[in-house]
């Protein structure tokens, strides 16, 4: 069966509008996709980690600390998922190894050490479990030649390669809660395990399902 692990932004579990019919609508599509496909999901911290963060940064705590603050709200919002899915693990593992073990149709997780955001976990995943495909799952439709959020002229990129995005935002990890669409660390396991990946935004749940089913989609695709 083929494998496929999609990182989901903590932003898209957690946001203002994410109401029940998405969750249901989700867990849906899930069941339809585990005839044919493992999926292995890693949920990110979302605004409420960037949020512990911003605090404890102001407390001057050390920044590793802040990264396992993050860790724990990624795990946080991993077991709301799992608890939503009904037939993935009750348990939220620790590391990509853990995960990789456990015998569901679904595998749910959230962060595992300081120093990169879920993306490196993702990518690291796919690595293990010989992934066909990665998927970030963020709430912007793909890679932009500027901030979405920030910049109504953005320009949605369909297609970049792997080194144009190392050349732009390196392979390093900055700080914790650093907000981009892919963090440096999960660039290079990307390019090292050359693994097909898709950015596309996690809310439009018709994108989701066709990148997994091959079809093409509203997102950027990787170039490796
Ligand atoms: P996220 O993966 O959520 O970061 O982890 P993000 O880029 O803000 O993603 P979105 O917004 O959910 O899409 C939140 C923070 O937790 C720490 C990092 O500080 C990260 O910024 N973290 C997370 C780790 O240190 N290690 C992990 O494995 C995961």
């Amino acid at each position: 069966m083929e494998t496929i692990v999609t990182s989901i932004g903590g932003s898209v579990i957690l946001s203002e509008d994410a109401d029940v019919s998405f969750f249901n609508k989700l867990k849906t599509l899930l069941e339809k996709l585990t005839k044919n496909y493992k999926i292995y999901l890693v949920v990110g911290g979302g605004k409420t980690a960037r949020t512990y963060i911003k605090l404890g940064r102001k407390l001057n705590f050390e920044e590793e600390f802040l990264d396992e603050m993050g860790i724990d709200v990624t795990r946080a919002n991993a077991k709301l998922l799992t608890n939503i899915i009904g037939i993935s693990n009750k348990e939220i593992p620790a590391t990509t190894d853990e995960a990789k073990k456990i015998d569901k149709p679904i595998v749910v997780m959230g962060g595992t050490t300081p120093g990169h955001s879920t993306d490196m976990v993702g990518a690291e995943l796919a690595e293990k479990t010989n992934a066909s495909k990665f998927i970030i799952a963020t709430n912007v439709d793909g890679v932009y030649d500027k901030d979405p959020n920030k910049y109504s002229d953005a320009k949605q990129i369909k297609e970049i390669s792997i080194d144009e995005l190392i050349k732009e935002h390196g392979t390093e990890w900055g700080t914790a809660g650093k907000n981009v669409v892919i963090d440096g660390p999960a660039l290079q396991i990307i390019k090292r395990a050359k693994i097909p990946t898709f950015i596309l935004n996690g809310k439009k749940l018709n994108q989701l399902e066709r990148a997994i089913t091959n079809q093409s989609f509203n997102g950027t695709i990787i170039r490796i």
